[in-house]
């Protein structure tokens, strides 16, 4: 199998985030921090992960920054939009997910981060009101606004490259319509100021067109629809989404396969979390938890097929509850009750209560698809990453295709793809040569 021709990583990448609250400032302090030597960019794979290649009497196992072409870590630049002014500092500060003293060994770095002025409209997120926020006349000038804003930045931080990873709060549910069918109706729309075109649309489209690669952390709409994947593949630009896959579903994503792979049945499965942050605040306008709701209950359906097992899995009971609850501030703790059915029917419980810290699970992830889509985009790559499903809640596939949720057939595909681009052979798994 030959190598895909992939540009060299040389030069500046630049990272930039729609929203620097916890997450992008975690991720932000934690790369300069190990950039420092100050800390571990724990839970990378681009970081800490190795892969198989060969056969395993080859005993070639690299690390994974080792086989393909990354972007370094000193290669990276910060920067990203927020409706609040705060530096990265005080708002990792406020998001209180790094201790203090961890942060001051990158205070110095993190201060000198400021937010551009956001594309915000309290419509979409209704519990945030903010004052760093652009004016226009549409969605389309408040997106050229922002296409400026790339080119500003990319000029005078000297960058080769740029990607955007989407770190703001979760919008209210919007449902695909007419708006989003085409290229040139998405246009027309956001020339229209039509309601059904959303501020992180508006970020979306202004990185395709400036050829910068897009990956959604959020569960909202962004760039999950078919005029976007049009842009993307006529702009020849990566996108990937939805959602981080974090706390409970990252949970639920290692479990569920289990059961399945063992014909376990299950009869309910009830996933409550309290959690005092920003995004639990968005989250309890019911308008912005209908987003996240729809994102966390496909998983367990795609990846227990009802359809096939109607014996263990069509009378599954599956609730999601999100409660704010300020005490907590980022240090979530998710529950999660699952009622399953073994032998003859018998019922059996299984508990579970994960104090979780979403931010730290979520900024490696973060880390990666940004070098990953980056590289994705040297190698030619446009349109939908569906290989990075790995990272994301809700993974974004070809319209009809369903997307694929088991976390352990992600990661095998996503380590495929890397060996694919290599030009190395494909694990299978078979392992008969090692017999016959
Ligand atoms: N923490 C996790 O593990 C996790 C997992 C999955 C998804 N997410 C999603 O990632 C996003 C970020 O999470 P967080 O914990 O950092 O939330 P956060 O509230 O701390 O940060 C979000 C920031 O985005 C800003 N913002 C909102 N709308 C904006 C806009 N239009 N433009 C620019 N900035 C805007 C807010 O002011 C805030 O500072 C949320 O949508 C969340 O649902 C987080």
């Amino acid at each position: 199998m030959s190598a895909k021709e992939i540009r060299p990583a040389g030069g500046k990448l630049g990272i930039l985030t729609p929203g620097m609250g916890a997450v992008a400032t975690t991720f932000i302090a934690g790369v300069e921090l190990a950039r420092r030597g100050m800390g571990q960019p724990i839970g990378s794979l681009t970081q800490m992960g190795h892969i198989r290649l060969g056969k395993r009497t080859e005993k070639r196992s690299p690390m994974i920054k080792d086989f393909v072409p990354l972007a370094e870590m000193d290669q990276i630049v910060f920067g990203g939009w927020d409706i609040f002014e705060d530096n990265a500092y005080d708002a990792a500060v406020k998001a209180g997910v790094l201790p203090l003293a961890q942060l001051d060994g990158a205070r110095d770095f993190l201060e000198g981060i400021h937010p551009m002025k956001a594309v915000f409209d309290q419509r979409y997120v209704k519990k945030l009101s903010g004052t760093h926020v652009k004016e226009g006349e549409n969605w389309m000038d408040l997106a050229e606004q922002l296409r400026q804003d790339i080119r500003t930045f990319k000029e005078k931080n000297g960058c080769d490259r740029l990607v955007m990873v989407w770190c703001a709060s979760t919008e209210i549910f919007l449902k695909k319509g007419d708006v989003h069918a085409s290229v040139e109706a998405l246009e027309k729309a956001m020339r229209e100021n039509d309601d059904q075109i959303a501020p992180s649309m508006c970020y979306a489209y202004a990185a395709i067109m400036e050829g910068v690669p897009f990956a959604n952390g959020a569960p909202n709409l962004t760039v999950d629809f078919p005029a976007i994947v049009e842009l993307a593949k006529r702009e020849g630009v990566p996108i990937a989404g939805k959602d981080f896959k974090t706390g409970q579903t990252l949970m639920k994503t290692i479990l569920a396969p289990g059961f399945k792979a063992r014909m376990i049945g299950l009869s309910g499965w009830f996933s409550t979390n309290i959690r005092g942050n920003r995004d639990g605040e968005v989250l309890d306008d019911p308008e912005s938890f209908k987003t996240k709701e729809e994102s966390k209950l496909s998983v367990l359906d795609s990846i227990l097929q009802p359809e096939l097992y109607p014996t263990l899995y069509k009378d599954l009971y599956h609730k999601v509850r999100i409660n704010y609850y300020p005490p907590r501030g980022d240090n979530k703790e998710g529950w999660d009750n699952i009622d399953i059915f073994g032998w003859m029917g018998m019922p059996m419980q299984i508990k579970v209560d994960f104090l979780c810290r979403d931010s730290i699970l979520a900024a490696p992830i973060v880390l990666d698809l940004a070098l990953f889509m980056d590289m994705a985009h040297r190698a030619g790559m446009s349109g939908i990453q569906e290989w990075l499903s790995f990272y994301f809640k809700s993974p974004q596939a070809a319209e009809g295709l369903y997307p694929e949720h088991d976390l352990f057939i992600q990661l095998m595909k996503m380590k495929n793809n890397l060996r694919h681009l290599m030009g190395e052979d494909l694990i299978t798994h078979l392992g008969t040569e090692y017999y016959d």
